[in-house]
């Protein structure tokens, strides 16, 4: 596989992560205690499944992407709504770790987890790219999370649709925050199984895609414990034409609850 498995960077990432997983590690122990319902293979093996090119794309993301403006204008919202660094941050379902990245880039101590060791392979090579020392990556399940009031934020972004029970992920994040700590979520809301894409990335790849709306995490979040909620909506593309746009505005007043981001506080 490829140019970007084969690079020399691929190849010591790749040791890094196997011998990471293969440590006594907390996170090394979570997959072999939890008993999953569905396969998780296809989780596991989703970069090699999609082919060079694609695992190159997401290896560069938000930059590899034709759609990198809206990528930017999206991610700069949600960072909008963190607490400001420097403060410990845990990025679950990190993949490639873009995200992780821009976070420490900022000043977060950031500690990225991901279910899929070549994911966390990718995120390390990207980790080297930017020769960030405080940035952590870890293979693991984030609905089995073992952390106890150690992160002043939690973020999950665009991965809590691939749970199988996003109860179990927010009840680790609520224990893993520190009292007045907050997770912030970015998730397609609903239709996202409908779409003809995500039909297409479960049918080919095997991997678990749910609608994960803002009701849904709201109602999760209170299960888990936190004591305040907020909804906020996704910023407009202003390349669409104005009906739509209009359409997203209303929609984001009368009906938060369908899609956005949602800041949940301990
Ligand atoms: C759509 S990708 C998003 C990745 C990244 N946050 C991004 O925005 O590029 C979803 C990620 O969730 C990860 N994932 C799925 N189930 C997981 C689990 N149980 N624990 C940790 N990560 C998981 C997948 O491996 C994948 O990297």
């Amino acid at each position: 596989m490829l140019q970007l498995f084969f690079s020399p960077q691929m190849a010591r990432a790749y040791r890094d992560a196997a011998r990471i997983f293969r440590a006594k590690g907390r996170l090394a122990v979570f997959p072999k205690t939890r008993q999953s319902k569905v396969p998780r293979q296809g989780e596991i093996e989703y970069l090699k499944s999609i082919g060079p090119d694609r695992a190159r794309h997401a290896l560069g993301k938000p930059f590899s992407d034709a759609a990198c403006g809206a990528y930017l204008t999206e991610v700069g919202a949600f960072i909008s709504l963190l607490p400001p660094p420097p403060r410990r941050l845990l990025d679950l379902g990190c993949g490639t770790g873009w995200t992780s990245v821009f976070f420490a880039r900022m000043g977060y101590d950031v500690t990225g987890i991901d279910l899929a060791p070549d994911m966390i392979a990718a995120a390390e090579v990207n980790k080297r790219q930017h020769g960030l020392d405080n940035l952590s990556f870890l293979v693991g399940d984030f609905e089995d999370l073992n952390y106890e009031n150690e992160f002043d934020c939690v973020t999950i972004y665009d991965a809590l649709h691939h749970s199988e029970n996003e109860l179990s992920v927010l009840q680790g994040a609520y224990r893993a925050l520190k009292s007045g700590g907050c997770c912030v979520t970015s998730e397609p809301g609903r239709g996202h199984v409908k779409n003809p894409i995500t039909k297409n990335a479960v049918a080919e790849h095997n991997v678990t895609e749910r609608d994960m709306p803002p009701a849904t995490i709201v109602a999760a979040g209170r299960a888990a414990g936190f004591a305040s909620f907020k909804v906020y909506p996704r910023p407009v593309d202003i390349r669409r034409d104005r009906l739509r746009l209009l359409k997203l505005l209303i929609e984001s007043i009368v009906a938060p609850n369908r899609n956005g981001y949602v800041v949940l506080t301990k």
